[in-house]
C-alpha cells in the first residue's frame, strides 16, 4: 500500500492536537477535582495523540491529498508525450511541489505551441502574399497582351506574333512557379519519396555543365570542372534530385555572375562521402543575407533576380533536397568578389 508514508504535516498537527487536549482535560480535572493525575493525563495523551493522527491523516490524505493526485494525473494526462505516472504516490510531503512543478512544465509547452502557431500563421500569411504576388506579374503580362490583340492587335502584323510569343513566355514563367511550389510542399509534407541509386556523379556534372554552356556563353562565362574526373565517382542519391540541385546552384552562378566570369566545380573525395563545390566570380551576397538565403522567396536584390526570371525558390529547394538525404550544404561569399556552395553527397562505394 503506498499510501502509508507519514506526511510529517499529520505528526505535528496531531501532536499539537494532543498536547492542546490534554491540557484542556487536566486543567478541567484539576478545577472540579482539585488535581490531575499524571498518568491519566499520559494515557489520554497517548489516547488523544493516536485518534487525532487517524482523522487528521484520513482528512488530509482523502480530502486534499486524492483532489491533487486527480489533479496531477489530469495534468501529466494533458502531456501528450508523457504517460501518467499512476505510481505517484498521494501523501508525499512534497506531492504539492510535484504538482507546481507538473503545472509549470505544462505552462511552458502551452506556450512554447503558441508561439509555433503564431509563426506559422504569419509564415502562412506571407507565403501566400508571397505566391500571389509572383503570379501576378505573369498573369497581368498575359492579360495585357491578349486585351491588346482583342482590341485588334490581331490584325497587326508588327505585333501579333510577338505579343502570342511573349504572353507564352509568360505561361511558362506561371507553369515555372507552380512546379517549383509543388516540389517544395512535396519536400516538406514528406509525399516526395526519394529514389536513391549508385551512379557516376563526374559524369552528372560533365553533362550538366554541357547543357548549360549556351546559357553560360551569352554572358561569357566559363563553366569548368577543376580536373578532369576521367574515373567516375561513384555516389548514392537521387539522380534527378542531385541534377536539379547542380543545375540551380550552377544556373545562380550564371545569373549572378559577372560578364566574362567563371564558374569553377570541384568534386572533394572523403571516406564516406562527396563534396561538391561550385565556385563563382559573381556579385556575391552581402554576410547579412546568407543566414537567410535558403528561405523560399528571399531574394538578396529583388529586381535583380526578378530580371533574371527568379522567383527565390531554387535553393530553398536545394536546400530541402540536400536536407532529405540527410546531407548538408554550406554557403560563403564576399561581395564583388563571389560565392562558394558545398554540398555533401554519400559515397556509392
Ligand atoms: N551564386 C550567387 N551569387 C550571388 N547571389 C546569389 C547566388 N546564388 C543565389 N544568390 C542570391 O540568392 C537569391 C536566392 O536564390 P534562389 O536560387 O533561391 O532564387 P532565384 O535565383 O532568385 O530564383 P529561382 O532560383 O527560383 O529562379 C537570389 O535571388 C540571389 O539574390
Ligand atoms: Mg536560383
Amino acid at each position: 500500500m503506498n499510501k502509508l508514508k507519514i506526511p510529517a504535516l499529520t505528526l505535528v498537527l496531531s501532536l499539537i492536537s494532543a498536547v492542546l487536549q490534554t491540557a484542556l482535560v487536566s486543567f478541567i480535572s484539576y478545577k472540579i477535582m482539585g488535581y490531575a493525575d499524571i498518568a491519566i493525563s499520559l494515557l489520554y495523551f497517548f489516547i488523544s495523540f493516536i485518534v487525532s493522527f487517524f482523522v487528521i491523516y484520513i482528512l488530509y490524505n482523502n480530502v486534499i491529498f486524492q483532489k491533487i493526485d486527480k489533479l496531477y494525473l489530469r495534468v501529466k494526462a494533458l502531456q501528450p508525450k508523457e504517460i501518467p505516472n499512476t505510481e505517484f504516490q498521494l501523501d508525499e510531503v512534497d506531492s504539492l511541489e510535484r504538482l507546481e512543478d507538473e503545472i509549470t512544465k505544462l505552462a511552458d509547452e502551452r506556450n512554447k505551441e503558441v508561439e509555433q502557431h503564431r509563426n506559422l500563421d504569419s509564415y502562412r500569411k506571407e507565403f501566400l502574399g508571397n505566391v500571389s504576388h509572383e503570379l501576378k506579374t505573369p498573369i497581368f503580362n498575359i492579360q495585357g497582351y491578349v486585351s491588346t490583340l482583342i482590341d485588334g492587335g490581331i490584325d497587326d502584323p508588327s505585333i501579333n506574333v510577338e505579343y502570342l510569343k511573349r504572353a507564352d513566355k509568360s505561361v511558362d514563367r506561371m507553369i515555372q512557379i507552380i512546379d517549383d511550389l509543388e516540389t517544395i510542399s512535396q519536400l516538406e509534407v514528406g509525399t516526395l519519396e526519394l529514389e536513391p541509386e549508385k551512379y557516376d556523379v563526374a559524369q552528372q556534372i560533365k553533362e550538366i555543365i554541357e547543357a548549360l554552356e549556351f546559357q553560360s556563353s551569352r554572358k561569357n562565362i566559363k563553366l569548368q570542372t577543376a580536373k578532369k574526373y576521367d574515373k567516375p565517382i561513384v555516389v548514392l542519391a537521387d539522380k534527378f534530385r542531385i541534377r536539379q540541385v547542380i543545375v540551380n546552384l550552377i544556373t545562380n552562378s550564371i545569373k549572378y555572375g559577372k560578364e566574362g566570369g567563371k564558374t569553377l566545380i570541384t568534386i572533394n573525395l572523403f571516406d564516406e562521402q562527396v563534396i561538391v563545390e561550385i565556385k563563382d566570380n559573381g556579385i556575391g551576397i552581402a554576410e547579412k543575407h546568407l543566414a537567410r538565403l535558403f528561405e523560399r522567396f528571399y531574394r538578396v536584390d529583388k529586381g535583380r533576380s526578378r530580371e533574371q526570371g527568379g522567383t527565390g525558390l531554387g535553393l530553398a529547394i536545394v536546400k530541402h533536397i540536400i536536407e532529405a538525404h540527410n546531407e548538408t550544404i554550406d554557403v560563403t561569399s564576399t561581395v564583388n568578389e563571389g560565392t562558394t556552395i558545398t554540398f555533401t553527397i554519400k559515397k556509392g562505394e
